[in-house]
């Protein structure tokens, strides 16, 4: 479908995501001749700022985060053309007669872009709809968090309910705007190779890492409200776990995928009873080096409360309890300042039921499908070959069929996230954008866990930055036979 033209209203358009991220995405969009030539953009905020200082802001933003072989004078004039500004006091009804002063009667559907706490999100869609700024094509997105917890979560979500329709809701995952996390969807659905082997008959095991290196970066207060469970498994990695696990849905519309992705989320295995002692590790880092460079640990950082128990890591094991996945063990992890970033998933075929090679190797016989979604986008088969020389004789050899995507399709720049997702909502497609529903099964499943630790007051075990976690994360998954797959 063509791009529709908008008119995209930016509530919170000098925070940190507007300009590390959104106007460079809709920047990239332009260039690629993916806004309609009537598509404008009207920065929200506190702030007073005429239009020019704003665009002269957007600018700077554009020329620090844009590669310079990207920018041309000629296309950031035309993309800061398209922007206006109006200083506006969220909280009142007043200040939204700006936006339809803005709007002129023009016909083309408002898309609205919430890039502000989720505590505004009530407050902001009321006014809207009070100042008459609406009508039934009008879209608003969302940034996470959606809430701390499911009852924060239904709250959030009803304020916006009820003004805005679940068609008309648009709720950021940002890994699902990644192309490699779509790219799960051609590689189960388009290959058959996989698509028929992915199941427990065939499947014995599957690991989810999502590492980084970054610390808290000035964001102790809210980290530490939230901690690694809410900030990224509640989302990112329940997104990547539903992509794997999923059914085929019947087509690709978004609610043939997204029904397919809450189905997963009913039917995992809440962490509960004595799973909180050997399925779950809580993590919090301590000081130690990334990379070769000194870091304080958590505690230290700055604006820290030193008795802290929030967790910048976990790892647990879960199992999806259908007919699909029983019995298959998926063990995840996430954690922040672990020795490299990487998000990778692995899957483990089971091994060879009948054997004849030497028998030293036996667990070398089976494949992995290793998926790397960043930093280096690729896919890589872990095959057996025979071990080539004249003295080998017929022994075996782990090698990669290797998919590198810089390597194998070079001149394709990889967007960023935020590129796709805004074009998709300017095209009005909800596919990667998450459901009501999916929020809140996540939820329902990440509240259990806390509860769980809560109850019995489990403190995070200390990492040293710069490692792979606690220790016992490592024990939760040797324990059933498997390591954390390590060919970084
Ligand atoms: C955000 C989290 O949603 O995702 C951050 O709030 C985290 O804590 C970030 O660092 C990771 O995103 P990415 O795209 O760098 O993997």
């Amino acid at each position: 479908e063509e791009t529709q033209a908008v008119d995209l209203a930016l509530f919170g358009a000098l925070g940190d995501l507007a300009l590390r991220k959104l106007y460079v995405a809709l920047y990239h969009l332009d260039r690629e001749g993916l806004l309609a030539d009537e598509t404008r953009i009207l920065g929200l905020a506190r702030q007073d700022y005429e239009p020019d200082a704003f665009r002269a802001r957007v600018r700077d933003a554009l020329e620090h985060r844009v590669d310079a072989s990207e920018r041309t004078e000629e296309s950031m004039v035309r993309f800061l053309e398209r922007l206006d500004y109006a200083q506006v006091d969220f909280t009142t009804l007043e200040g939204y007669s700006r936006i339809t002063d803005w709007r002129d009667g023009r016909e083309v559907p408002m898309v609205i872009y919430l890039s502000v706490p989720a505590s505004l999100y009530g407050d902001i869609c009321k006014h809207l709809s009070g100042a008459n700024c609406l009508d039934e094509r009008s879209r608003v997105v969302v940034e996470k968090p959606i809430g701390y917890d499911l009852d924060t979560s239904i709250e959030i979500n009803d304020a916006i309910g009820a003004v805005f329709d679940e068609s008309s809701i648009y709720r950021i995952d940002h890994y699902l705007g990644k192309e490699t996390v779509q790219n799960l969807l051609a590689l189960r659905f388009a290959n058959p190779l996989f698509g028929d082997q992915w199941n427990q008959s065939k499947i014995s095991h599957v690991e989810i890492t999502v590492a980084e290196t970054v610390g808290i970066e000035g964001r102790w207060g809210y980290f530490d409200q939230a901690g690694q469970l809410r900030d990224m498994v509640q989302n990112h990695l329940m997104q990547l776990l539903c992509m794997i696990a999923m059914d085929p849905p019947s087509n690709l519309d978004s609610d043939s995928i997204r029904d397919e992705k809450v189905k997963v989320l009913k039917a995992l295995r809440p962490i509960e009873g004595d799973m909180l002692d050997t399925d779950v590790v809580r993590g919090q880092y301590v000081s130690g080096s990334v990379n070769g460079k000194q870091v304080p640990g958590y505690l230290e950082e700055e604006d820290a409360n030193t008795e802290s128990r929030t967790e910048t890591f976990v790892a647990f094991k879960t199992e999806v309890s259908n007919w699909r996945w029983a019995g298959v063990p998926f063990y995840l992890r996430t954690g922040k300042r672990m020795p490299q970033k990487l998000s990778q998933i692995v899957i483990h075929f089971r091994p060879q039921s009948h054997y004849i090679f030497d028998p030293d190797q036996r667990s070398l016989a089976s494949n992995k499908l290793v998926i790397k979604l960043q930093p280096e986008e690729g896919i890589s088969l872990q095959v057996l070959t025979k071990d080539s020389g004249l003295d080998k004789g017929m022994r075996l050899r782990q090698g990669p069929l290797n998919l590198d995507f810089h390597t194998a399709f070079p001149q394709a720049r990889i967007p960023d996230a935020y590129e796709r997702l805004l074009l998709e909502v300017m095209k009005g497609q909800q596919y990667l954008f998450v459901r009501r529903d999916e929020v809140e099964y996540a939820w329902r499943w990440v509240d259990t866990l806390i509860e769980g630790w809560e109850k019995r007051g489990v403190a995070p075990k200390r990492y040293p930055a710069g490692s792979w976690g606690p220790v016992s994360s490592i024990a939760m998954i040797t324990k059933d036979g498997y390591s954390w797959y390590e060919d970084y």
